[in-house]
This record gives C-alpha cells, structure tokens and sequence, in this order.
C-alpha cells in the first residue's frame, strides 16, 4: 500500500486503514494525499485478503477538506477531472470515482472538524461513527463553489431535502447529534474511543461472509443510477465556479483571514 507522510495507509487482519495525517495543517488534502487515497482503494478492492477499509483522523480533526491553497493552484490551471498537461484523471476526481465505486464496507471514524469534503466523503461509507467533538461543514456555497462528490444527489436522499438544503445552502457547521438525528452518522463515540470503535466494527465485518457483504452492499447502491452522471455535473461546474469571481474572492478572504465580500459576485 502507498503511503505519504500525511496520508498514512496500512492494511492488517483483513482491514485496510486509511489515516489523515497532517493535523498541522488540519488534515487538510493536497493531489498527493488525494492520490495516495486512491491507491488505497483500489489496492484494497482488488486485494482478496482486504475485506474492509477504514477512513480515520484523529482525536482533534477529521479533515479541514481540500487544502485552499491547491484550490487556488488549480484554479490557476484550470479545474477539470483530467489533469492540466491532458496527462489522466486528476488525483482528487479519481479518488472519487474510487470511493463512489467501492465494492466492500467504508467504516469512518470522525472526531472534530469534517470540512467539505471531509463531510462528503462520509456519504460513500456504510458505517460512520462520530466523537461529540464532531463537526460538520459543506460551505461549498460559502466558497463560491458548488457541492462534489455526488453530495447533491446523496444528501438530499440520507437527510432528506429541507435538511439537505439548509446544510448544503447555508454552509454552517452542524454537530454529531443533529448528524446522528439526520441519519448521516451511525452512532456518537467518545472522541478518545472513535478510532478503536470503528476498528472493531471493521474487524466484524472482515469476518463475515465477503461475497455476501459485496452483494448486500451492491443491491443497496442499486437505486443510485443517477450518481455517476451527477458527479461528473458536479465536477464540471465545481471546475468552472472554482475560476469564477466568489471563489477567487472567497479563497483569498480565507488565505487572508477576513471576511468575504460578495456584493459584486
Ligand atoms: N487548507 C489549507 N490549510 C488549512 C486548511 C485548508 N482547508 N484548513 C486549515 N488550514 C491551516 C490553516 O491555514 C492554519 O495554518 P497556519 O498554522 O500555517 O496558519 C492551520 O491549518 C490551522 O488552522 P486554523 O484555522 O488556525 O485552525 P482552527 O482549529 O481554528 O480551525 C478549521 C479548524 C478546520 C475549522 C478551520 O481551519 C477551517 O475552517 N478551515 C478551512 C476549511 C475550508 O474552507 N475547507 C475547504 C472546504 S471545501
């Protein structure tokens, strides 16, 4: 399994564990931790000895979503799912095709902060357990931006429209109760017992029967015949938001720590 400094990857007793490792930067993901997170998926789903995989932060931070300065770099280049040079898929499109497509369980185990895609990344896993130090965002909107991975298709369809709207609209942060009475997390954790509870939920699954977890799993997602086509909507206007006048106002005003000024976006 590959593994970056801040991406640490490792795989034991059937259970491939994916660990966000740059809590100097929040967690926050670079195109290198977004492309070490797809080897690891698609490692794990063709390795037959993985039975399972497990996405974790750790007790302080989930993940500050993309890294705002790769933002700006790619709206530089110009954002499309292939990469600039017209060289293959970017890093962060392929990690999501992967995810959405994942044959076996996703466990999550999320303590703080979930930022954009730190939120939406949840919404591809079966299980997700949550510290009552977790929050969550999608201040896609917030950042002149649009939801991705698939999140406007498969929020609306966990929590419901009204719900789905309110968080994906006005972008502020919501915590593990409300998640847990929206249906987007499984069960709230102690922040200190998170990781090793969803380790064990995971261990479970690595003993069960896989064929029949894969086939469960498969009729499930059966229905989402429409996630494929809307992430790559999503993809295509995130690309074309992200060069637009609010995002470029948005992330400066993060880089710059003051408020956002969009009377002119
Ligand atoms: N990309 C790059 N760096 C980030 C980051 C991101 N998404 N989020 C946080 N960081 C960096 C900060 O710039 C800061 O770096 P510095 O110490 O070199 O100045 C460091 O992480 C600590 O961040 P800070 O904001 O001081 O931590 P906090 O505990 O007060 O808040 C968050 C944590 C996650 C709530 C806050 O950092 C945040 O909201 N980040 C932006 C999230 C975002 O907009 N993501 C894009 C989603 S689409």
């Amino acid at each position: 399994m590959s593994s970056t400094q801040d991406m640490l990857v490792h795989t034991e007793a059937g259970v491939t564990t994916v660990t966000f490792n740059r809590a100097d930067k929040k967690n926050s993901i670079t195109e290198a931790m977004y492309a070490a997170m797809a080897d690891a998926l698609e490692q794990a789903a063709q390795d037959a000895a993985v039975r399972c995989l497990v996405f974790q932060g750790d007790l302080a931070i989930f993940s500050a979503g993309n890294d705002i300065a790769d933002f700006l770099q790619q709206a530089a280049k110009g954002a499309t799912p292939q990469a600039a040079q017209g060289t293959g898929e970017r890093p962060v499109w392929r990690f999501l095709r992967l995810l959405a497509g994942f044959p076996k369980p996703l466990v999550a185990a999320v303590c703080g902060p979930a930022v954009g895609i730190g939120t939406t990344l949840l919404l591809h896993c079966d299980l997700v357990y949550a510290g009552d130090n977790a929050a969550f965002s999608l201040p896609f909107v917030n950042l002149g931006l649009c939801p991705e991975a698939g999140a406007s298709l498969l929020l609306p369809q966990i929590v419901g429209y009204p719900k789905a709207a309110e968080k994906l609209m006005l972008g502020e942060a919501f915590y593990a109760e409300e998640a847990l009475e929206m249906g987007l997390i499984n069960r709230i954790v102690p922040p200190h017992e998170v990781n090793a509870y969803a380790q064990s939920q995971a261990a479970k699954l690595a003993a069960k029967p896989a064929a029949s977890l894969r086939v469960t799993k498969s009729l499930m997602k059966m229905a989402q015949t429409q996630l494929a086509p809307v992430m790559t909507e999503e993809l295509k206007h995130f690309g074309a938001l992200l060069q637009g006048p609010a995002a470029k106002e948005a992330i400066s005003a993060v880089m710059e720590k003051r408020k956002p000024d969009f009377s002119k976006c």
